[in-house]
């Protein structure tokens, strides 16, 4: 027997609910299986424990969270009594940079049983990589004279190697699905970072001639989420560009309570971290209503990437199911709590 030792951070708001929703799931399908079993470690880590300790984390968290084989993570984030710019730097983005998480992979699919926004979804079903450790999202810059002619900077920073190993993990994935990739580009407007991505882009596709590929700008491939969704498979993008595409992916499926997200170190030299998409939901933190399909699913990408893919479809097909049978919390327009939810997933695997 096959035991994964998780280390596991509820974090703040729902995600103290949604994640040990998500644990039943996974021990259940973990048990049907009968050949892999889980054991999990609880961290209290996130906004109550900086209001006591001063700190997200203890200094030693990092060392900690590397003798776990993965990191199940809900979401972090108190916005009315500590600095979301804290609690993100002070956990989340520490973790996902010191655990070398480079990359970021979301889903955006259509998930029976549930309605899209979109008059005409076609049954789309696209795959978000995004570059996730530098990129427009970094800490070279600054501000100088303070006050009335004020000036601050912010720096993009593109290295080959993030740049290439996020585009190769992009055409790898795509040669397992319908093997086409699309770049998310700005080079009209940007004027060193992104004709630079172009270019590695077209040599990092000389190695995959067996994949179609095709290059859009990122404000045009916004509108295509919405007009023509059904034209994508795998979509590589920086770690701006993907972020923002991300939410709107999470958007068309018909909440972003349902979208998963998983922080891959590729190479395995530290603990991948899973979490979802969605944030802390102050606003319904504590109701019993916060929808758990996006933490399960997440839970579902940590089984892929542990190696258990048939679990995996397992419990997305519960998911379904579930949706399909109309149970569904108040975010995609039923009346079911989560703990309906959550009892009506494990009834179907
Ligand atoms: P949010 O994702 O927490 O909430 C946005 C809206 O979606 C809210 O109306 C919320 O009720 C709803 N929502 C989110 N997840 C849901 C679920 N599972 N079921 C039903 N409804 C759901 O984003 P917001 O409000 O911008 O941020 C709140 C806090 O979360 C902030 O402190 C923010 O920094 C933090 N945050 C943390 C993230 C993480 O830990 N990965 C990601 C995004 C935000
Ligand atoms: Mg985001």
């Amino acid at each position: 027997m096959q035991t994964y030792k998780i280390a596991v951070i509820p974090g703040d708001g729902i995600g103290v609910e949604v994640v040990p929703s998500a644990i039943k799931v996974l021990d259940k399908i973990a048990k049907k299986e009968g050949t892999f079993q889980f054991e999990w470690t609880y961290f209290p880590w996130g906004c109550e424990y900086y209001l006591e300790h001063g700190e997200m984390m203890p200094a030693d968290g990092i060392e900690t969270l590397k003798q776990y084989d993965q990191i199940f993570l809900g979401a972090v984030g108190m916005p009315d009594i500590v600095p979301d710019h804290v609690s993100l730097w002070g956990l989340l983005i520490k973790i996902r940079r010191e655990m070398k998480q480079a990359i970021n992979v979301r889903p955006a699919k259509l998930l029976k049983g549930l309605d899209s926004p979109l008059k005409n979804p076609n049954n789309f079903d696209i795959m978000v990589v995004r570059e996730n450790s530098e990129g427009e999202y970094s800490e070279s810059g600054g501000r100088i004279h303070a006050g009335q002619d004020e000036i601050a900077m912010q720096n993009a920073v593109f290295t080959r190697k993030a740049t290439e190993r996020v585009m190769r993990y992009a055409f790898e994935l795509a040669k397992h699905s319908r093997g086409h990739v699309t770049s998310a580009t700005k080079s009209n407007g940007l004027t060193y970072s992104m004709p630079f991505w172009d270019e590695v882009f077209a040599e990092v596709k000389q190695d995959y001639p067996e994949i179609d590929t095709a290059v859009n700008h990122i404000d045009a491939l916004a509108a295509f989420f919405v007009m023509k969704p059904q034209a994508f498979d795998v979509i590589v993008a920086s770690n701006l560009f993907g972020d923002i595409l991300t939410d709107l992916g999470g958007a068309i499926m018909g909440s972003i309570g349902i979208a998963p997200a998983a922080n891959l170190n590729i190479e395995r030299e530290y603990p991948s971290m899973f979490e979802p998409v969605h944030g802390s939901a102050p606003d319904i933190a504590g109701k019993g209503i916060a929808n758990p399909i996006g933490q399960i699913w997440t839970g579902k990408m940590m089984l892929d990437f542990l190696g258990h893919p048939e679990a995996g479809e397992q419990v997305m097909a519960a998911i379904e199911a579930t949706l399909e049978a109309g149970i569904k919390t108040g975010d995609i327009g039923g009346t079911a709590t989560m703990d309906e939810v959550v009892k009506a997933i494990l009834a179907r695997i």
